[in-house]
């Protein structure tokens, strides 16, 4: 695709779930930025200053609209990464809840986050399996618990088919739901749309986007935000011994303190412009479901993955899984090795060698295919 014009003929890259490449419109998008207006936003009130102000409210609305959600109920912040929004909100949250709930295909962001919650609180944690397709069994009882889950693995891909249903229950209940949409934004945003989550955290850098964090959160969570990470850009006044936040019209500030990736968040909206229109004829399922039938046919490999996804992990019965990344490499074939985060799933309950993890994007072509499968048979054989 000629918005990846910049990639050489040798580098063929298959890391996306780690972080997806820029195309050259969101690249411009950034260097226009610091080429042309390079100030900080939503403080001053010259004309550069201006302009990003007006621009970030664009990216935020961006969101909005990404998600089908309406700023009547939510807002958006930004922050550094996915990882960071999840503890920015799980670190000051105060909420009425008894238990905390997530799943064993989690991330480290959320498998971790969500240890600390339980012991700050005191409350049980309990870890779900996923179904084969990636749902939750909703016979489970969710009352007074915050969920916090992934809506699309970073290991096989598994989605969180029945998303809408568990919010629906868990809300329903009377309890709090937290989504880790790091992987489901740059593919499969549509799952999210009109969900009506608490929050959902996600990382740009994986939707096509430059280095950044997004948080979605609904307006009525904010009075269990126990506010402690704080700084310049979210007071309205100051005394010697305390402060005052600004209201509900800057909500976003809340999770904001200090100054922010002016540029990156700006990019944003290029970023998801870009995207609904790749999308549009993307190949990606189809390269998906190429790669997976190819490596279920290889002799001594174990693919992880129970359907094809964006996401394809797999080992081999003898040959290391850091062997073969370097293997590829050799090659100028980039994959990932080991646990990606997923220590638990994988090493502890699956117990499973270092896995090789394939990830595709919305840059990749036939022909990368084409050469991931032919370097994968001679390094098999
Ligand atoms: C499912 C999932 N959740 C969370 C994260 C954390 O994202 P970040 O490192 O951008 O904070 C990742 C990163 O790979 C991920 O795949």
């Amino acid at each position: 695709m000629s918005d990846f014009g910049y990639l050489d003929e040798k580098s063929t890259y298959f890391d996306s779930a780690c972080q997806s490449l820029r195309p050259q419109p969101v690249i411009d998008a950034l260097n226009e930025y610091y080429m042309e207006y390079n100030s900080c936003g939503e403080r001053v009130k010259y004309e550069w200053g201006r302009k990003v102000d007006d621009k970030v409210a664009e990216s935020r609305q961006a969101v909005l609209d990404l998600l089908k959600l309406n700023g009547k109920h939510y807002f958006v912040s930004f922050t550094l990464n996915t990882t960071y929004g999840l503890n920015l909100l799980l670190s000051q949250l105060n909420l009425p809840v008894d238990k905390v709930i997530t799943s064993e295909i989690e991330h480290n962001s959320v498998f971790l986050s969500t240890i600390e919650f339980a012991k700050k609180h005191d409350i049980e944690r309990v870890v779900l399996e996923r179904q084969d397709d990636g749902s939750i069994d909703l016979d489970y009882d969710f009352a007074r618990s915050l969920v916090v889950m992934n809506t699309s693995s970073n290991v096989d891909g598994r989605e969180l088919k029945n998303i809408k249903e568990l919010v629906k229950k868990v809300k329903k209940s009377g309890g709090f739901v937290i989504i880790d949409a790091a992987q489901t934004l740059g593919s499969n945003y549509e799952l999210l749309q009109k969900i009506q989550a608490d929050a959902i955290c996600s990382s740009a850098h994986k939707m096509y986007s430059a280095s950044l964090g997004i948080m979605v959160v609904r307006k009525d969570l904010l009075p269990y935000v126990e506010t402690d990470f704080v700084g310049g850009g979210m007071v309205s006044s100051v005394t010697k011994d305390s402060y005052t936040l600004l209201g509900s019209d800057h909500a976003h500030a809340i999770f904001e303190p200090g100054l922010q990736a002016w540029g990156e968040i700006i990019a944003l909206k290029t970023a998801i412009n870009w995207l609904q229109k790749a999308k549009k004829t993307s190949r990606v399922n189809e390269f998906a479901g190429e790669i997976y039938d190819f490596l279920q046919k290889q002799p001594g490999v174990k693919v992880l993955n129970k359907a094809a996804a964006p996401v394809i992990s797999f080992s081999h019965e003898s040959l290391g899984g850091h062997s073969i990344a370097k293997a590829l490499s050799d090659e100028g074939i980039m994959v990932r090795s080991g646990y990606f985060c997923a220590h638990y799933y994988l090493k502890e309950k699956l117990d499973l060698p270092h896995q090789v993890r394939i990830s595709i994007g919305l840059h990749n072509t036939e022909a990368d295919i084409t050469k991931l499968k032919n370097v994968l048979e001679r390094i098999f054989n």
